[in-house]
């Protein structure tokens, strides 16, 4: 799976972010500033953690927002795939980003210290994971005591607009992404549909985070998973 997942964003790797707002309908920039914001935690220097970073979409934004709250923050942008972590390169060398670090690595085995982030973040990753729990379990691990995940991602409304988005996701949505790689896109859609948030608290608990919160937005399209390792944690 994990080498198939390689393959399929190295195939959309150059047209990732001009799909993703094409598909989003220009919402995915958005939700990543509310997740961003989640991260300007009550620190003067936060050291943020954004595995499946991609092309790094996520990372900028927590920079941008983290700022802007007059906090220092370095981010780390980890993901697997060379071909998307190019692009986020030499996206943030073209923007003069100089508080974002790239570099290789397996969410669910980092190759990184315990207790060495105040913040965890992972944007649209979460349904990509052969093993979310593994995941959570080392986002745990690199944490300090007292730290914060936040996971954001699209999945299936739990509402009245779950028809109409059914109808988006599988004939509209597949039409966009067939410009550039249509089975990579059916995939994204297929994922999204059937990844179930509401298991993520229980989850979460059962690996020792406490403050398990779920936010839906946009008519629950889209959410943002918060909990945090406690302060009295192991280290
Ligand atoms: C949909 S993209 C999300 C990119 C970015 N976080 C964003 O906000 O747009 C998913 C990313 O997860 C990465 N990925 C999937 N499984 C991974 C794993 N086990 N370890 C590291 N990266 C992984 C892929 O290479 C891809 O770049």
């Amino acid at each position: 799976m994990s080498e198939e997942n390689k393959r399929m964003f190295s195939l959309i790797a150059k047209n990732y972010d001009k799909t993703n707002r094409l598909i989003s309908l220009g919402a995915d920039s958005g939700w990543r500033k509310e997740a961003a914001k989640e991260c300007a935690i009550d620190k003067k220097s936060i050291n943020v953690l954004d595995v499946a970073t991609g092309t790094g979409e996520l990372a900028i934004s927590i920079v941008r927002q983290v700022e802007k709250n007059k906090r220092k923050v370095h981010v780390v942008g980890l993901d697997f795939n060379k071909d998307m972590l190019k692009i986020a390169k030499d996206k943030i060398a073209k923007k003069g980003i100089i508080d974002i670090d790239f570099m290789m690595g397996d969410a669910l085995a980092l190759n990184l210290c315990n207790s060495s982030f105040d913040v965890v973040t992972s944007g649209f990753a979460l349904r990509n994971f052969d093993d979310l729990q593994q995941f959570m379990k080392e986002s745990y691990r690199v944490l300090t005591p007292g730290g914060k995940i936040v996971f954001l991602d699209v999945a299936k409304p739990d509402n009245v607009f779950n028809k109409l988005f059914e109808k988006y996701y599988f004939n509209i949505i597949p039409l966009m992404g067939a410009r550039y790689n249509k089975d990579a896109y059916v995939h994204l859609i297929t994922t999204a549909w059937r990844f179930n948030k509401n298991v993520l608290s229980q989850m979460a608990k059962s690996i020792g985070f406490v403050h398990p919160k779920l936010r839906n937005l946009t008519f629950g399209t889209a959410f943002i998973f918060t909990a945090n390792k406690p302060k009295k944690a192991k280290r």
